[in-house]
């Protein structure tokens, strides 16, 4: 990936990631090695990277701001001190609601396809699959992302930390 692409993703995501609500999520735990912070970053860029490979249709904005938010749920799950740890069953199928609500709220011109795409990406667990190409594209890119935090892969970042070092928290 061009480093001037790089500048591009960064540029589309800085007003989320430097948010005061997104800035927290860096301290909430995700998939045991991981933040929530970093998976969401992570889904994002992956998505961001498939639109240039494939020459995708998609609305890159659309597409990438969604990725941003698909688990914007803020909350602490794991934490019991958080006074919001829900137990995981519970957790995996309320949170795409939880995040929707939330991202609606801090985002208002959030689209009926980010709220969607954002809403239907835990499919198939969820079993509503989301109505959009950008829906089905951060559904597959979270469940790839997933696997590499619980695999603890850190490829992802090489690019982001050679271009753009200050994305991460
Ligand atoms: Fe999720
Ligand atoms: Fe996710």
């Amino acid at each position: 990936m061009l480093e001037i692409q790089v500048e591009e993703f960064y540029f589309m995501v800085q007003d989320i990631i430097e948010s005061d609500e997104f800035i927290k999520m860096a301290n909430t735990k995700h998939h045991i090695k991981t933040s929530v912070y970093d998976h969401c970053l992570k889904v994002a860029f992956l998505c961001y990277k498939h639109h240039y490979r494939f020459q995708c249709k998609t609305d890159l904005y659309e597409l990438v701001r969604s990725a941003l938010l698909h688990d914007y749920f803020l909350y602490d799950r794991i934490n019991k001190e958080s006074g919001d740890n829900i137990n995981r069953f519970k957790h995996l199928f309320r949170h795409p609601y939880t995040a929707v609500n939330n991202a609606i709220i801090d985002y208002p011109d959030l689209t009926p396809a980010e709220q969607n795409a954002i809403k239907r990406h835990m499919f198939p667990i969820v079993p509503i699959p989301p109505v959009t190409k950008c829906g089905w594209l951060i559904c597959y890119y979270d469940k790839v992302a997933s696997i590499g935090d619980y695999l603890h892969i850190q490829k992802w970042k090489k690019e982001l930390v050679e271009y753009c070092p200050q994305i991460f928290r």
